[in-house]
Parts: C-alpha cells; sequence; structure tokens
C-alpha cells in the first residue's frame, strides 16, 4: 500500500519503519527534505520517498499525520483535495486545543472534507509503536471514527505493526475519548513517573 507520512518525527518516523518492514510503500511528505530525520528514513530502504507534503498526500492511497496539533492547518492546508483518500489522525492536542476546533480530528474533518478519516496511533508512546511486546505479549491499539474503509485499513496497519488487536472503539463522536486516553496514558507516564515503557492491553474473561 502507498501511505504518506507527514512528520517524519517520533511517531511518524516510527511507523515509517514498521510499515516498510510489512512491506508497504512510504511517501514522506516533508517540508525540508535535507532535515536528518528525512535523510535518515530515505537511508532506510529504497521504498521511501520524499516529497513536498502536495504530492505525497496525492500520490498515496492512505496518509498518516504525524504533526504537532497546532500544525493541524497548516498540513492541512498543504494536502490539497483528499476528500476521497484515507487519512489517519495520530496528533494529540496535548496542552492547546486547535481553536475554534475542539481537537485536531474535528480540524481535519471541517479543512480536509475527507469522508475517510478516523483517529488511531495517538493513544501511546512511540516506544511501544517501536516494540509493541512486553515479554511474550503484544499490546493493543485503538481506533475511532465514522468510516469503516478508514477503520479497516488502520487495523490491518496496526497488525502490520504488530499491535495484537486494534479495537473499534466507536465512531466519530468517541474520537474525543481517544484523545483523553492519550492524555490518561501521558498522565500515568509522564506526571505519575511510571515512565514512558507502559501500555493498555483489554483483557477479558
Ligand atoms: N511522541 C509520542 O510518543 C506521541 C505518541 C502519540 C501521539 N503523538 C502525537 O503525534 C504528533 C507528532 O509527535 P512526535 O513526537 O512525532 O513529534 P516530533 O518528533 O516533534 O515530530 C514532529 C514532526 O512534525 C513535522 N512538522 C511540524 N510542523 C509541521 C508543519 N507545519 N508542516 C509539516 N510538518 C510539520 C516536523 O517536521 P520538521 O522536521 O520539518 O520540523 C516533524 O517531522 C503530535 O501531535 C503528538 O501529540 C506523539
Amino acid at each position: 500500500m502507498k501511505i504518506a507520512i507527514i512528520g517524519t518525527g517520533n511517531i511518524g518516523g516510527t511507523l515509517a519503519k514498521a510499515w516498510l518492514s510489512a512491506g508497504h510503500e512510504i511517501l514522506l511528505g516533508v517540508r525540508d527534505i535535507e532535515s536528518d530525520s528525512v535523510q535518515q528514513l530515505l537511508n532506510a530502504s529504497e521504498k521511501v520517498v520524499a516529497k513536498p507534503i502536495y504530492e505525497a498526500a496525492q500520490e498515496a492511497e492512505v496518509i498518516l499525520i504525524a504533526v504537532p496539533g497546532q500544525a493541524v492547518f497548516d498540513v492541512a492546508k498543504n494536502l490539497g483535495y483528499v476528500a476521497d483518500k484515507v487519512i489517519i489522525d495520530a496528533m494529540n492536542s496535548v496542552g492547546r486545543k486547535p481553536e475554534p476546533y475542539s481537537n485536531t480530528f474535528e480540524a481535519l474533518k471541517a479543512l480536509t472534507r475527507c469522508r475517510h478519516l478516523v483517529k488511531c496511533f495517538n493513544s501511546t508512546g512511540w516506544e511501544n509503536m517501536a516494540n509493541p511486546v512486553y515479554g511474550n505479549t503484544a499490546i493493543d491499539m485503538f481506533v475511532a471514527g465514522s468510516s469503516q474503509r478508514g477503520k479497516d485499513i488502520a487495523i490491518n496497519l496496526a497488525n502490520d505493526a504488530k499491535f495484537a488487536t486494534c479495537y473499534d472503539i466507536g465512531g466519530d463522536d468517541k474520537v474525543q475519548l481517544l484523545e483523553d486516553f492519550a492524555l490518561f496514558w501521558i498522565n500515568l507516564a509522564i506526571m505519575q513517573r511510571q515512565g514512558r515503557n507502559i501500555a493498555f492491553k483489554l483483557l477479558k474473561r
């Protein structure tokens, strides 16, 4: 699958490597092709190319957005027409909402009119995306959004990144829960000093 990744930092860079290992083609949508993070990813595999954000988004079937929450306006403006693409929002608005929107998902929905927008890969730290396995157990991922197509693709990509199960937590109305869940993880990991190597898994009986 051709995946555009906007944001080549902790999240974008980590998921780029995971999806490359699973055989996907990665199109980095970047502002500066010479930056260290872009060059490192380009050196990692022939299946990575770097392009301006517009070109990467237009060529891809799926677009992962992993930039700081406040950059959502800038990125949305640069994507071009993406109403029929699958967009995966991995952002969190830590500390500051992208006003007048309540979160990045609402901003992307309004600004891009994307019909297949989902929230996924936002609810745990990048270290868990680099390695979702604790002992013999893989942790879980969670996805929200009203597009079944978007969720099916995000679930497959979570499996490709070696998460055990990617649970569908509901439609667009559940997206804020997923962002709050990320803040719950951040609170435990950082403010409550449990460290970043902590993760959630759904247990059933
Ligand atoms: N870090 C985590 O563990 C974690 C976990 C879950 C979710 N998230 C969320 O994921 C997002 C990214 O976090 P991160 O830790 O990966 O950040 P990061 O390491 O700081 O990387 C941010 C990336 O966004 C790019 N960027 C910034 N402004 C941009 C703009 N206006 N247009 C295009 N690209 C822009 C940067 O590009 P340049 O190199 O050109 O500046 C950089 O590649 C955030 O919303 C964060 O809340 C993070």
